[in-house]
């Protein structure tokens, strides 16, 4: 096939108009901690529950790091699907906490319709337990809505991973964004310059994401003391 250059040119102009890629930006993020309650937790068999703790408090001091306006948000919490941990509470004394006494979908709540209303930004990132009910739920009711939805995949929870990659794909249909918490991160950050950046983040990194932690503390053990090994020398 003899090549045309303009054809080629046709094809990716059309490739690239079916496509906006939405970034998360901390100036209209709302961060929702939906439903992360001590008694739920039993129900996030699709993580080993060492990584999953981590997980939720890593989204929910994301608000914290950033300075992203909060809604906390429990479903019966004084029945067997408890309180959230007090550290989520403590870390946001003035944001609105709506106590959900019956509405599985939070956005069934009119108080807590009114708080996502009142915050006035597009971009809701959120994370629940479970990632089936409470995540999509609400997920999807928000894109109803016309909100841009950013779903933190790890710190929703479920019961199985087959439940888990159904939620997200009904989630995903709907145009919900399934991000990972180092994505979520770096889009709110966008370059290691800005503040909140690197010298905010590394802390965080570490505490929450020890694969990136780990590595800052071996490069600076490199940087301060490091020596280069007979055999690495010779490397290419
Ligand atoms: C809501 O946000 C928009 C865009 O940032 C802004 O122009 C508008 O003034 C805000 N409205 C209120 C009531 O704060
Ligand atoms: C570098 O070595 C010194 C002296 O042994 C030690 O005090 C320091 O903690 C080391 N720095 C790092 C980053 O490991």
């Amino acid at each position: 096939m003899k090549f045309n250059p303009a054809s080629l040119l046709l094809l990716a102009s059309t490739a690239t108009s079916t496509y906006t890629y939405e970034r998360l930006d901390k100036n209209d993020a709302l961060l929702v901690i939906l439903d992360l309650q001590e008694g739920l937790f039993s129900l996030a068999r699709d993580y080993d529950p060492i990584l999953y703790r981590n997980a939720i408090y890593a989204h929910a001091e994301l608000g914290r790091v950033f300075d992203l306006p909060v809604i906390l948000t429990t479903s019966a919490e004084t029945g067997p699907n408890a309180p959230l941990p007090n550290e989520f509470i403590e870390w946001y004394p003035d944001a609105p906490f709506i106590k959900r006494n019956g509405e599985v979908n939070a956005w069934d709540n009119p108080e807590f319709r009114e708080a996502v209303i009142a915050a006035n930004k597009s971009q809701i990132i959120l994370g629940g337990i479970t990632t089936d009910v409470c995540t999509a739920f609400l997920a999807l009711s928000l894109r109803d809505a016309g909100y841009k939805v950013y779903a933190n995949q790890e710190a929703s929870g479920t019961t199985t991973e087959l439940i888990r990659n159904e939620a997200n794909n009904r989630m995903r249909d709907a145009g919900v964004q399934i991000l990972s918490y180092f994505a979520i991160i770096c889009e709110l950050m966008r370059d290691w310059r800005n503040t909140p950046g690197a010298v905010e983040l590394f802390p965080i990194l570490d505490k929450y994401y020890p694969a990136y932690g780990m590595l800052a503390r071996g490069h600076r053990a490199a940087v301060e003391n490091g020596t280069i090994l007979p055999g690495e020398d010779i490397l290419p």
